[in-house]
């Protein structure tokens, strides 16, 4: 676990990431190159959250920088949002061995510097891609067949699972319902920057508890 009283102390994403280059809080920092932090706007409303590192991304020190990369930069250019814009985190920081997902304990592990990179960038919404994501910040039990495509609220932030876009690589009948989920995070995100202090009263049915700890 990361030293909960510098990981408190700390009050900017560049500060976190040097801290997070340190982590050994499991073993999946022996088996890669480094900490792979994120990347993005400190100051983006809207987050997108994967799973973990792969082999690019490992070589590279950043995330989504692959081939589900490429397709994920095409979806937020396709619904009109500049790099600027957003953050892409993922939930374990270092690349899990030949790309398997990451253990429940693993994902444990990254935890903290994932919530606090949360509470430092301050979205108001976050895109979970995969289910691994969906699983490690909402329910471990969330099926994201049956997910996707819905708003649930942890935080007062506005989160969405949808397809990871490795997925959509191996699977084209996915690009559809991934686009539909991004219409809606589109107009939600239009909705709310500028008026987010109205939004409990304009969005009543929207589940609220918090993300998974
Ligand atoms: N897949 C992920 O979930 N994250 C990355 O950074 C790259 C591929």
């Amino acid at each position: 676990m990361p030293q909960q009283e510098a990981l408190e102390r700390c009050n900017s994403i560049e500060a976190l990431a040097v801290l997070a280059s340190d982590c050994h809080s499991c073993g999946l920092r022996e088996g890669c190159r480094g900490v792979v932090f994120g990347k993005g706007s400190p100051k983006a409303k809207l987050m997108f959250i994967g799973e973990g590192p792969g082999a690019e991304e490992d070589r590279q020190g950043l995330p989504f920088v692959g081939a589900a990369g490429k397709l994920l930069d095409k979806i937020i250019a396709a619904a009109g949002f500049t790099m600027d814009e957003v953050y892409i985190a993922n939930i374990v920081k270092c690349r899990p061995p030949g790309n398997r997902n990451p253990s429940p304990e693993e994902a444990a592990a990254c935890k903290p510097w994932l919530l606090k990179q949360i509470e430092l960038i301050n979205p108001a919404i976050i895109v979970l891609l995969g289910s691994v994501a969906l699983q490690n910040m909402i329910d471990p039990k969330a099926r994201i067949t049956r997910e996707r495509g819905k708003w649930v609220r942890r935080q007062g932030i506005y989160c969405m699972a949808t397809y990871h876009p490795a997925a959509l690589l191996r699977d084209a009948s996915k690009k559809r319902p991934v686009w539909e989920d991004i219409k809606q995070v589109r107009d939600l995100y239009h909705r709310l920057i500028g008026c987010r202090a109205e939004l409990p009263e304009r969005f009543p049915g929207i589940s609220k508890a918090p993300l998974r700890r």
